[in-house]
């Protein structure tokens, strides 16, 4: 019998610390004109120190497993994937331990490396584990503490990108017109341009060495302007192809949920595909730039605002550092939100 994977539950957590841009324009040569003008955002969130990536997936997997109406048992999921370009350590992942925290068994549990189009690639490969009847429910997390890793001197970074976390369970269905059923995943790549968005050090091309690294290279750095282009583009188009493959026409879709990077690059991103802006969600006004937690916070919220109303027709899309991008579409089911 085939197998399809459904949207069953949905959560998000924030970190209780607001930054505004006031305080940014106190630390920064930076102004909360500059920031809401050029990026539409105006708040975002920053763990305290001692916080983790971990702490924030477990919060946000509990709220979302809660909405599936499952418990924090083994047999609740066979699978927990998390997306995230902070994890707690270099090495192990952490789904293994935000697995073990959830109290839900020795499952198969690992983290995905593609940035800020982290949740989507989690998303194919979960639903992809479902189809294959792997997995009949995996809890897909995508969570991220970039305060740990912006460079206290990059004014441009460190009034972009905030900490968050946001989960979806997915659950199996032999019924592919099901409202929730991952209906199509498109994904791509271009590592010809991995300059672009990159922590140069602390990986096998700066090899361990005694005494201490250098902290410059631990810092995330990006080349804004290209970027910005390049989001566009990629986004734009692995859109498009999606739409194509499944035979829905643009004029049908109620919603587009971008990478919420920035204000301006969703603006662009609704005119290149021809979407009234009014459809897309935003919510990076007051959670910035989150990466791999980005898509499932704006489902959260979107959907806890009552913007997601079951039976609309939703396109998701993303693009991070790699580079990396990719599209989803479903059907918004009935879920209660967490
Ligand atoms: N406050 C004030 N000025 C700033 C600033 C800040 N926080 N950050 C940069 N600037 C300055 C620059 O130094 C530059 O000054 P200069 O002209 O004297 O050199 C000026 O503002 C314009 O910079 P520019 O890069 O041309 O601005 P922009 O309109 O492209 O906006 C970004 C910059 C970073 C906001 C924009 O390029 C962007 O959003 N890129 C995508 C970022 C992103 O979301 N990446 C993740 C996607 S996965």
């Amino acid at each position: 019998m085939a197998h399809f994977a459904a949207l069953a539950g949905l959560g998000s957590y924030l970190p209780p610390r607001l930054v505004t841009n006031a305080e940014l324009a106190a630390r920064f040569d930076t102004s909360d004109e500059w920031i809401t003008s050029r990026t539409g955002i105006r708040t975002r969130h920053w763990a305290t120190p001692g916080v983790a990536t971990s702490d924030l997936a477990v919060e946000a997997g509990h709220r979302a497993l809660k909405s599936a109406d499952l418990p924090l048992e083994p047999g609740a999921v066979d699978a927990v994937v998390l997306a995230t370009t902070t994890p707690d350590h270099p090495c192990p992942a952490t789904a293994p331990q935000v697995a073990a925290r959830l109290g839900l068994g020795t499952i198969a549990a690992y983290d995905i490396a593609a940035v800020c189009s982290g949740f989507l690639y989690a998303l194919a490969v979960a639903s992809a584990q479902i189809a294959a009847g792997q997995a009949r429910r995996v809890l897909v997390i995508g969570a991220e503490t970039y305060s740990t890793i912006l460079n206290p001197a990059d004014r441009t970074t460190s009034v972009i990108f905030g900490d968050g976390a946001g989960a979806v369970v997915l659950s199996a269905t032999p019924d592919a017109d099901r409202p929730g059923v991952v209906l199509g995943v498109e994904l791509g790549s271009d590592g010809s341009q991995q300059d672009l968005i990159i922590i140069p050090g602390g990986g096998s091309r700066e090899r361990a060495t005694p005494g201490s690294p250098d902290p410059q290279g631990r810092y995330f750095a990006m080349q804004g302007k290209k970027v910005f282009a390049e989001a566009v583009t990629r986004m734009g188009d692995s859109a498009s192809a999606l739409l194509d493959r499944v035979g829905w026409p643009v004029e049908s879709l109620d919603h587009l949920v971008g990478h919420q990077a920035n204000i301006r690059i969703l603006a662009a991103l609704a005119q290149r595909l021809g979407i009234d802006e009014e459809r897309a969600v935003v919510n990076v006004d007051r959670v910035g730039n989150t990466s791999a937690a980005s898509i499932p916070l704006a489902l959260s919220d979107a959907a806890a605002a009552g913007t997601l109303t079951a039976g609309s027709r939703v396109l998701l899309t993303a693009f991070g550092g790699g580079l990396t991008w990719g599209a989803a579409v479903l059907t918004w089911p009935h879920l209660n939100v967490a």
